[in-house]
Parts: C-alpha cells; structure tokens; sequence
C-alpha cells in the first residue's frame, strides 16, 4: 500500500525522534514531578507529546503525534487556562491527575480525572500509543486512561464504543472551530447494535451514517479505503457485556493512521506520508451531498452522479412535487399506491446503501424475501452474506447508489406495478450438452427492459443496466422459438431433470449444437438472486470441466413459472459406469473445481458442489453447473464467514454449518464427498445401511479402520485390475473430508495426488459427521430450501449418471 511504502523513514524518524526525547523528556508524571509549561512529557517511542498549548487566547493541556501535527486529545477543552505559564499538571494528593492553575498562588483547580476513593500512590504515564494512563504505583492497575476519554480524533488501538445494556458511549466529539477545542455540536459513535454502524450527529439530529458493519466493510462506505484495510474492525465484545467496539490496528506498524471528526461534522483520516513528512488525506467521509444523512427525505434515493442528485424510489412520487422541483427535497416521497398486504412484487436496486431503521431477521437468505412478504408493514428487504437478512417497515431513509460496493436493495412494489408481467416473464438457460456451452435466458434484462420504461425509476434502470448491459448484452439471444424448436416445445420427453428450481430440457439447435434448457419465472421469485448470481458467475467464467455461457433469451408471453436449475444429466438406459469413466469424471471435477479456485480470473467458491450439480456430456466429461450459491473472493481473502448457511446437506463442510466459514476447504470437502459417492454409489445424505446408522464419511471411515475399505467400492464396478487406484481415490476423499479444513489438502494438491501413484499420501485423520445423526441434527438450520420448497438434496444415481 502507497501509505506504507517508506518504512527507511521511519525508521530514521524514529531514531531522531528518540534521541531528542531521550534528551530532553521524560514519560510520567509522579506526585513529587508535575509538568510544569513549558516541559512535555514524551512517549518512550517518541511518537507522542504531552504539554500546554495555546491555540488562540487559551491554553490546553493536549497530546500531539510527532512534533508539529494535529492535537489528538485535549483534557480541559472545556476549562480554559488564560495563561499557561502558570498552569500545572500533577498528581493531587488524593491520587488523581489534575490541573491547577496557579496564577496570583491561589491554586485553583482547572481540570480532574475526578476518581473517587483511589489509592493516593498514583502515577501518570504517556504510553506509546499516545494513550495518558493514571495508574496505583503500587499495582500498575490503570485507574483512567485518555482513550476512554476521546476528544476528536481517534488513534490507533483506540475503541470507540458503546454497550448494549447501559448505553455507555465512548465517543468522538469534535472541536467547535479549528483554533477551538471546546465541545462542538457534532459528534461520532456507534449506533444501531444489532447491526452496528458508525454515526455522526448534529446535536441530536443523524448528520451522517456508515451502513451495517457486515465484518468486512461498511455497506455505506464502498470503495477501496481505508476502512477495509484489514486491521480495521468493528467488533462486539466477548465479555458477554454487551460492548461493541470500533476500532482499528494495522499490522504494518508503519501504517500511521489518525481518523478525525472535523468542526464541521466531517471525517477526515491522514496517513502519515513519510516523503512529505506530513499528514495526508487517505479518506473522507462526506464527499458529495448525498453523503448527508437522508438528503432526499423520506423514500428518496440519491446518486451523486445524477442531475438533480435526488429521485424516488420505484413506486414512489414526490411528497410536494412544487418542493421537489424545487430541488428542496425534505420531505421526500410517498407510495404512488398503498401497498397491500397481498402485494409481493420486488424491484431490485443495486449497489444500494441500504436504509437507516433496517430489522435484522435472520441470518439467511432464502426466506428473507418470504418474510418481507409475509410481513404487511415490510417495505423492502436486503441480503448481505456477512450481516443476513435485513427488512424494514416505515420509511426508508439515507438511501444512496454508488457506482460500485454497496448491497443489493429490494423495493416492495404493489402487484399491480409487477403482477402483469409476472406471469408473462419466462427465463431460460440452456446449456449445451455435447460442448459444454449454456445458452441463458435472463430475467435480470427483463427487469431493466421494464424499468427503463419509466422515468421515476430511471435510477433504477441505470443502476440495473450497468451490470446487465455490460455484461448481459455481450450474449448472444436466442429467440424463444428456436429455444421451443429445439426442445420439442419442452417436451417432457426431453427433461433432464427436475431439481428444487425448476425443470432443465435439452434440445438441438437447427445446426446440431445439442443445448441444456432451464427455465425461470418471476413468480417463483425466490431463486432469482441465485439465478443473477449464476449467470454473472459463469458469463465471466470459461473451462471445459464447466458450464459455459452461450447467450441469453427473453420471452414475456410464456405463462407457465418455472424457476431454473441444473440437475445431473440423467438417461434411462441405467449403463453402469467404468471406474475409468468415474475417475475421468472424479478428474474433470477437479479440474473444474482448481480453475475456480485458482486459474479463474475470479476466486470462486462453489459452495454448492454435489452430484447432482455435475453434468456430463456426450463423452462423459463432466462439468460443474448451478453457481446459484458461488461466491466471488478477493484474490487476498482466504476465508469469509457468512451467517447465511446454504449449500446442501451432506456436502457441507463442519466450519460451514456451524460457523459459516467458508473457503476452498469447503469446497475440497464437498469434492472428498463426491469422490466417496461416485466411489461407492452410496449417498452420504442418506446412508442408512448400517446398524451404527453410519454416515457414508463414517463408514468409510470404519472400513479404513477395519483394513476393510475395499469394502466401499460399488459391486457394479467389477474389474478388479484397478483396486489400487480405487483404493488411492478413496484415500483421497478421505483427506478430503477431514475435520479440521487445514488438514484437508487444496485442490492444486488433490489433482497431483490423482494423477501421481507414487506420490506418498498422508494417512488420513478422522473425519467429520461420522454419523448420521450428527448431521441430522444440523440439518434443519442448514438446508437449502428452493422456491417451491423442496430441499435441494435431490440425488441421482449413479446408474442414471450418465449421457446418453
Ligand atoms: C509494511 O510497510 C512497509 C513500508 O511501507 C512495506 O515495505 C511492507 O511491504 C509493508 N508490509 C506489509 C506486510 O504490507
Ligand atoms: C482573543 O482575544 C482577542 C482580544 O481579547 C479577541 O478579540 C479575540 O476574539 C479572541 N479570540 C478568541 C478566539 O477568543
Ligand atoms: C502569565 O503568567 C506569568 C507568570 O505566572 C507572567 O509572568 C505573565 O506575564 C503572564 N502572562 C499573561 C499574558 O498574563
Ligand atoms: C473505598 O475503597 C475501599 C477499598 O479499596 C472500600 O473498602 C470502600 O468501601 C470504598 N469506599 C467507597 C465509598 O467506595
Ligand atoms: C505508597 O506506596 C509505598 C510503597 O510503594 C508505601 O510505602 C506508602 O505507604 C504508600 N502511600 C500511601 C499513601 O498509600
Ligand atoms: C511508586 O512511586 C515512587 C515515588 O513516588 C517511585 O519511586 C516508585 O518507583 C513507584 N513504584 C512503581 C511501581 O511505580
Ligand atoms: C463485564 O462485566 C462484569 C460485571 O459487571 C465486570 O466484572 C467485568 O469486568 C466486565 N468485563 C469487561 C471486559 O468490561
Ligand atoms: C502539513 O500539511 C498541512 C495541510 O495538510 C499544511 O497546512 C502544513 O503546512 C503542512 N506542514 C508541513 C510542515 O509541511
Ligand atoms: C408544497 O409546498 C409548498 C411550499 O413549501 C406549499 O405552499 C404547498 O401547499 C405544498 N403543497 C402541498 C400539496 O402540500
Ligand atoms: C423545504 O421545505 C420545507 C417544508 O417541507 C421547509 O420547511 C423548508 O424551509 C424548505 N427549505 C428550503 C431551503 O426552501
Ligand atoms: C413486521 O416487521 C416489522 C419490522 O420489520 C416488525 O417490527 C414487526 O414486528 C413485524 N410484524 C410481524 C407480525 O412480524
């Protein structure tokens, strides 16, 4: 990082910073030295000053960074010292630090840190961190300390908090002019606990808000800044206290970041710049207008970028149109049409910061449209992976659009507004079977088609179209009836499958280019923000062993709803499968999987990854399909945390169903899973077999134990020539479905391991839900339910797993 790249300096800095403190200053105060103007107190890394200073007519008692740089904490800015030459700083005789102002020697108390009942044999020190601490000599237990008393600037290490149960607040306030430290009327803290976020306030009115922490970023503060350096966190204590912490350290030691509350209600944080040797700008809070908190009223959405900056929420209208063109947006916007209980249609913006107020409801994702629906006072919901399910009733308010970051937001619209089209929208996939290449029908262009067509939501469609035309407009379309040509009108005949979004057809296209069909309506709802994620998943992806992207299709006559998905390419004819074509198949995954993980230019995480998300083609080669549930990585990220748990029941890694962390393990274990399955055509799900009511993974595991794993090779396999390399993926799949997600080897490993005999494999640890009841025991909260219901542990079998 740019801020960090002059560590020499600091060093250097550091050392004649040192040498002039070792000179010249000392670090404590005790009661027999006070701190008399014009001496300092200097932190034993002479990093930090502590003295007098006076900025205009009056003097304070502050501490400095460096020695000509910001006051980041002041003690009397309410007391005023008129002259300094007089003033004291020192241990009172009843153990507290306080000033005395010694003019015409009467010696009149300035300022206290006013503790009560303390022991007498105190000390004041300045710790390297630019924290003052009142401690007991005697104990070095702190007594009070300056950064539970923050004035307008916060340091790191620092915490800004504030508790759940008493309210107490440690705060930012700011000073009321640049040259006066006194108490100014704007002031920062964390606010709104269950998603806690950062606010600024104007006396007691919202000036300015951060979004939802969601534990990597603020949902309203998009962008690369300083806020998602790591290092930078927000926290709710573990003490069981109740205290949410805001805070932040970064690794990099040279990283020197001050994050100040201006007079004015801003937030400025500098970064020291080692080359100019001064402070620079690294981020500001209020950049435009549509950073203050709700600039457009009530419903009103602003877009810096747009002209004028503030428009109406789809289905909403000006609450004083003479006002509002006015360009006075105060009073913001108001429903076209009352929405009614009934009223279940959704207009999704994008790159949303979401809405002050919002109720967080549950950490998951699919039902969080249901429960908006279910709710008559919900007028809009948002998902984020990292906070849940977030849904709001009244007015939604400080709603922003950036260009990028941000959350998608959905808006409740009446029926009336989104029923017509409902059951006229159908959305199909197609892939196609022999090469492996989709062809997609999008809803997501639907949407921007139709909101396009009206001026209100002209926001709206500008923010749907950036990513759909962009992205969605490169496909090639298929006209619907060449679509219904090459499927034989969908003909049941040429159903693949049915898994928990709807039917998948194949179909040949006039040129023999065979196709995967799936089909999507907007009535089933629920799975469109899996679908959009698929499709933006795997138009930006190209591999043999997956799925790929040939174009899209919009029908809006079709009344039929179906939801899509991809299922395991099934045939009657029940051939049994070779162990070579298993291994194939077992290889191709790998490969699919790796490139996800690694070569893509995205970092993806399947997190789906099961049998029946395999298709394979004409020759068998098999391709992951159904990125509904994938999840795109920062190339630096290892692993996230989600509190929403999807994926399906059995192929779910144990970090990921009790914790929601997520990462490539969590992939392998899917993949060791799969190996088991294809090995042994037995369902990890539902192996009820033994008496020890055994999962698949806790049966292959007694038979390791037993020497007996030869046991779990599928009867049907027959030639026996191959036993040791059976063996071999066996072992693999074990590795891959240990407990601990560190002892399971990555997919660059897994691949060298099946294409290399002689490599030597680590015997296996034990591995996770070994019994079945285990994993029945989280199943209830972990499922994936689709749209229409059904859990997605749909299952083929192996004999059915195969092309035609
Ligand atoms: C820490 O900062 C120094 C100097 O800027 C830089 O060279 C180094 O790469 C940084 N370290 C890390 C881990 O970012
Ligand atoms: C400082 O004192 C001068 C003269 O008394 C006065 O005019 C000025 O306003 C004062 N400045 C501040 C910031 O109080
Ligand atoms: C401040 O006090 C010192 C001694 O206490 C005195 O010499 C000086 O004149 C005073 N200055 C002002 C401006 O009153
Ligand atoms: C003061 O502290 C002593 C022990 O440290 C304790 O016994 C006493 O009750 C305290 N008094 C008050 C008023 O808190
Ligand atoms: C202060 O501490 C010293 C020992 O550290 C002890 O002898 C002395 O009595 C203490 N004074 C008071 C007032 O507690
Ligand atoms: C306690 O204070 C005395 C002087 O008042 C000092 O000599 C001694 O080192 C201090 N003890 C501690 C533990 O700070
Ligand atoms: C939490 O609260 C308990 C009881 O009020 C207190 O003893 C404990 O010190 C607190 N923990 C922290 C870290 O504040
Ligand atoms: C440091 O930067 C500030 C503005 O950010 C400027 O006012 C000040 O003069 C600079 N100081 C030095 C020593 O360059
Ligand atoms: C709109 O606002 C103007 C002035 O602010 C006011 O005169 C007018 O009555 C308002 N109209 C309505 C319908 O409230
Ligand atoms: C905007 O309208 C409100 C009433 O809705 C009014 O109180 C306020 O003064 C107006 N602001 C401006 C700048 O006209
Ligand atoms: C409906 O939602 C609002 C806010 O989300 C919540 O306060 C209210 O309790 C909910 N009502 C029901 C019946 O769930």
């Amino acid at each position: 990082m740019e801020l960090t790249r002059h560590f020499i300096h600091l060093t250097v800095l550091l050392l004649v910073l040192l040498s002039i403190s070792v000179a010249t200053s000392r670090d404590t105060i005790t009661p027999s030295h006070p701190l008399n103007e014009p001496e300092t107190l200097s932190s034993n890394n002479g990093m930090f000053h502590l003295g007098f200073f006076t900025p205009t007519n009056y003097s304070y008692l502050g501490i400095w960074y460096m020695s000509n740089t910001p006051v980041v904490w002041v003690a009397n800015r309410d007391q005023p010292i008129k002259n300094s030459s007089s003033a004291l700083l020192q241990i009172s005789e009843d153990g507290n630090l306080v000033i005395m102002d010694n003019a015409n020697s009467n010696g009149i108390l300035v300022w206290s840190t006013s503790l009560s009942n303390i022991s007498s044999n105190t000390t004041a020190q300045l710790l390297n961190t630019g924290n003052l601490v009142l401690q007991e000599n005697t104990t070095g237990r702190i007594l009070w300390q300056s950064f539970q008393h923050p004035t307008n600037t916060l340091l790191q290490k620092m915490e800004l908090s504030t508790n759940k149960f008493t309210g107490k607040k440690v705060k930012l306030t700011s000073w009321r002019t640049p040259q006066d430290p006194s108490m100014g009327e704007f002031s920062l803290s964390l606010e709104r606990l269950s998603m806690p976020e950062e606010f600024v306030w104007k006396g007691v009115q919202p000036y300015w808000r951060s979004g939802p922490w969601n534990g990597v970023t603020f949902l309203g503060i998009p962008g690369n800044n300083i806020n998602n350096l790591d290092g930078f966190y927000l926290d709710r204590s573990y003490d069981d206290n109740g205290t949410y912490y805001l805070s932040f350290n970064f690794a990099n030691q040279s990283l020197l970041l001050i994050c100040v509350l201006t007079d004015d209600g801003n937030i400025n944080d500098y970064y020291w710049d080692y080359v100019k040797k001064n402070w620079s700008i690294a981020w500001i809070a209020i950049n435009s207008e549509c950073d203050v908190y709700g600039k457009c009223g009530a419903s009103g959405i602003c877009d810096r970028t747009s002209e004028p900056i503030c428009s109406c929420l789809p289905g909403f209208e000006p609450m004083n149109s003479s006002e509002w063109n006015r360009q006075n947006w105060s009073s913001g916007c108001i429903r076209k049409k009352a929405l009614q209980c009934e009223d279940n249609g959704f207009v999704m913006l994008e790159n949303s910061k979401t809405a002050d107020f919002a109720v967080w409801s549950s950490p998951t994702e699919y039902d969080c449209r249901t429960q908006c629906i279910r709710n008559c006072s919900c007028e809009a919901y948002a998902y984020d992976a990292g906070i849940g399910c977030m849904l709001w009733a009244g007015s939604l308010i400080d709603i922003q659009r950036f260009s990028t970051g941000g959350t998608d937001l959905y808006i409740r619209v009446p029926n009336s507004d989104s029923g017509k089209k409902k059951n006229t929208v159908t959305v199909i996939i197609a892939v196609t079977v022999t090469v492996g290449v989709i062809v997609l029908v999008s809803c997501i262009f639907i949407l921007w088609k139709r909101t396009s067509r009206k001026d209100v939501d002209r926001a709206n469609s500008e923010s749907q179209g950036r990513v759909q035309k962009n992205e969605l407009l490169e496909l090639s379309q298929f006209e619907f009836e060449r679509l219904a040509i090459a499927t034989n009108n969908f003909h049941l005949n040429n159903k693949l499958g049915q898994g928990g979004f709807g039917p998948v057809y194949k179909g040949t296209l006039e040129d023999g280019q065979e196709i995967a069909v799936k089909r999507l309506s907007r009535a089933s709802g629920q799975g469109q923000e899996e679908f959009m994620n698929e499709v933006l998943v795997i138009s930006k992806l190209q591999h043999r062993n997956l799925v790929r992207l040939l174009g899209c299709y919009i029908a809006e006559r079709y009344s039929n709803s179906f939801l899509l998905n991809f299922n395991a390419i099934s045939d009657p004819s029940k051939q049994v499968l070779s162990w070579e074509k298993r291994f194939a198949i077992i290889e191709g995954i790998a490969r699919g999987l790796l490139y996800l993980h690694r070569d893509s230019r995205l970092r993806i995480i399947h997190r789906d990854l099961k049998l029946s998300n395999i298709l394979l083609d004409g020759e068998l080669n098999a391709k992951i399909s159904d990125f509904g549930m994938a999840k795109i990585f920062c190339h630096t990220e290892d692993e996230a945390n989600t509190r929403r748990v999807v994926g399906t029941f059995g192929y779910m890694s144990p970090e990921y169903v009790m914790e929601g962390l997520f990462s490539e393990k969590s992939d392998v274990f899917s993949f060791g899973v799969l190996i088991l399955e294809i090995v042994s055509k037995r369902k990890n799900a539902s192996f009820y077999e033994d008496a020890e009511s055994l999962s698949l993974i806790g049966f292959a595991w007694k038979l390791w134990n037993d020497d007996k794993i030869a046991g779990l090779i599928d009867a049907e396999i027959g030639n026996v020539s191959s036993v040791a390399d059976i063996m071999r993926c066996i072992h693999i799949g074990l590795l891959c479905v240990q407990e601990l997600a560190r002892d399971r080897p990555t997919m660059t490993a897994v691949i060298s391991m099946l294409n290399s005999e002689t490599v030597n494999l680590a015997p296996p640890k034990q591995p996770a839900f070994m019994h079945r009841q285990t994993m029945l025991d989280t199943d209830s909260s972990s499922h994936r339910t689709r749209s229409d219901g059904s859990h997605s542990i749909n299952y083929l079998s192996l004999t059915n797993m195969q092309g035609r």
